[in-house]
């Protein structure tokens, strides 16, 4: 079902900012799931290396922005991977609505990627070898659209997908202590991007689901597969961070550091577990089902209301946790 609740303005007014914020907060209703409603947002964040300087961008858990910078290295690669596949095979959906939800899914992941390649060509200028990395991964995507099959396809990007919906919720409910101390711009575009993740969690299964309705083994597989290849490309990217940034001369703190590593792992591999159920649908997944986000719901209407999400000052989000008054 799509709700119109969050229909986005023609554009994105700039000068909006100063609007009251409590006012927007109270006006727009709630959806009435996060996945209702997904919204294409064009945005450009500020993310060369004059603009931020410090690839260890969040003081609250510095550790975390290590983590989702390694991750992000081969991240965008996936997306237009993504991208690909449903345009190759969009054309045989029988349901509409569906068809709406990939052209939405095809236009946030296209965004996404525009975003973090500018960012990841910041973090070559911190970590040279993380542009060997990102080859490497674009020649793996290159060759899994050129060679594997259909069913490899469309099952991996459902595979893949089920751990950046997952990722997206557990890094909102852990916002307070992920980022709440961060900087601005990566703040801002990691809420943009885990907000997305979320209100597209099941389009890629349902993409999977319309063309192989009955092969639940093999959607299990790809999940189990795309969370590996998850974790090995982020180990790498991270193993190299942890390395250039010197943790390794301080045993402690390179300790601290794998062990964030693990434990993040850990929470995704746990919160997966119900996605091994026959009758799993995301919509249905407890962690989305049990109460919304606040920083989520809060955020969606912040931008829908026009106001400039490009940047989050410590301000702002503390007006969008605070919710209306
Ligand atoms: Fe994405
Ligand atoms: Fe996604």
């Amino acid at each position: 079902m799509r709700v119109d609740f969050f229909q986005e303005p023609g554009g994105l007014d700039m000068t909006a900012k100063n609007k009251p914020l409590a006012a927007d907060l109270e006006t727009s209703p709630a959806a009435a799931h996060p996945m209702d409603d997904i919204a294409v947002r064009q945005l450009r964040f500020k993310l060369d290396v004059e603009s931020v300087r410090d690839p260890v961008w969040s003081q609250s858990q510095p550790d975390f922005a290590l983590f989702i910078n390694a991750l992000g290295v081969h991240v965008p690669y996936f997306e237009r991977f993504l991208v690909k596949v449903m345009r190759a095979y969009r054309g045989e959906l029988k349901d509409t609505d569906l068809l709406a939800d990939v052209q939405d899914i095809i236009g946030q992941e296209s965004h996404h990627a525009f975003n973090f390649l500018g960012w990841n060509q910041a973090l070559e200028h911190h970590y040279p070898g993380i542009k060997d990395l990102a080859a490497h991964a674009k020649a793996d995507f290159d060759a899994k659209f050129e060679h594997r099959s259909k069913k490899f396809q469309i099952g991996f990007t459902a595979g893949y997908e089920t751990f950046t919906f997952l990722g997206g919720m557990i890094i909102l409910n852990r916002y307070q202590e992920l980022m709440a101390d961060a900087d601005p711009t990566l703040r801002a575009l990691w809420v943009w991007h885990q907000v997305e993740e979320v209100e597209h969690g099941a389009v890629a299964f349902d993409f999977y689901r319309a063309f192989y309705p009955k092969d639940q083994w093999y959607r299990r597989w790809m999940v189990l597969h795309a969370f590996s290849h998850i974790s090995w490309e982020t180990y790498k990217a991270y193993a190299l961070m942890i390395r250039l940034q010197g943790y390794y001369t301080k045993p402690l703190r390179a300790w601290r550091a794998w062990k964030f590593f693990a434990g993040f792992a850990f929470d995704l591999a746990r919160a997966a577990l119900p996605v091994l159920s026959r009758d799993y649908h995301p919509r249905q997944h407890p962690i989305c089902n049990d109460a919304q986000n606040p920083l989520a719901v809060a955020w969606r209407k912040y931008h829908a209301a026009g106001h400039n999400t490009l940047e989050l000052d410590n301000q702002t989000i503390q007006h969008l946790l605070a919710g209306p008054a």
